[in-house]
């Protein structure tokens, strides 16, 4: 079976791993409102706030490429149908990639809870990666895209089940 990797947001700050992704040979599907416009892989249009829409393009992705054995989505929020009609279509691995909030230690059950909205195939191996920031002499800021980028690739690398990008702690140091 062809190896099928699917991005859900990958034209934003997802870009530069899709064209690293796009290098390892298989298929690969990128899911946005916008996608027919990315310049690698095949580009599914889709809003992922309308179930049908999503549905319609992670259909219209495995019609074309198969399976998808391979997944990493960023959506703005969890509280949507999206992730689990994602997790419901892969056969392998899934990585969640989370805003820094998860992190927030008043909220210590968000990262479960993150792993609850994907739940339901036992063929989908939920990962998680959590977008946390970087503290640099001066003061702290965001990650930039190509950090984001090169992090969620090194964690699919490593495959290791949680991956923190920069760092969340101590919280009162984010930006
Ligand atoms: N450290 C942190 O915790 C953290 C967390 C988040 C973001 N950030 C920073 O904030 C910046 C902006 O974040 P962003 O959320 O705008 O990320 P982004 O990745 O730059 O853009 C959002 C992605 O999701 C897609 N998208 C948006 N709404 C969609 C929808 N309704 N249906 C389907 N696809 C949709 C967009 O493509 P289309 O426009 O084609 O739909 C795009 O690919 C990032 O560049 C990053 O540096 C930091």
């Amino acid at each position: 079976m062809t190896p099928h990797t699917l991005v859900v947001g990958g034209t934003g700050m997802l870009s530069g791993l899709c064209e690293a992704l796009a290098d390892d040979g298989g298929r690969l599907s990128i899911l946005s409102r916008h996608a027919s416009r990315t310049s690698v892989g095949d580009g599914f249009d889709c809003d992922y706030y309308d179930p049908a829409s999503f549905s319609a393009g992670l259909d219209a992705a495995v019609a074309r490429s198969g399976p998808i054995t391979l997944a990493v989505a960023w959506f703005h929020t969890l509280k949507i149908e999206a992730p689990r009609l994602l997790a419901m279509q892969v056969e392998g691995r899934l990585f969640q990639v989370l805003g820094s909030a998860v992190a927030d230690p008043s909220h210590p059950w968000r990262l479960e809870t993150a792993r609850e909205r994907a739940d339901g195939s036992p063929v989908c191996e939920l990962r998680q990666v959590v977008l946390g920031f970087k503290v640099e002499a001066g003061g702290s800021r965001w990650l930039t895209n190509r950090e984001i980028s090169d992090g969620v690739l090194d964690a699919v690398r490593t495959d290791r089940p949680l991956t923190i990008i920069g760092q969340t702690k101590p919280w009162s140091a984010k930006p």
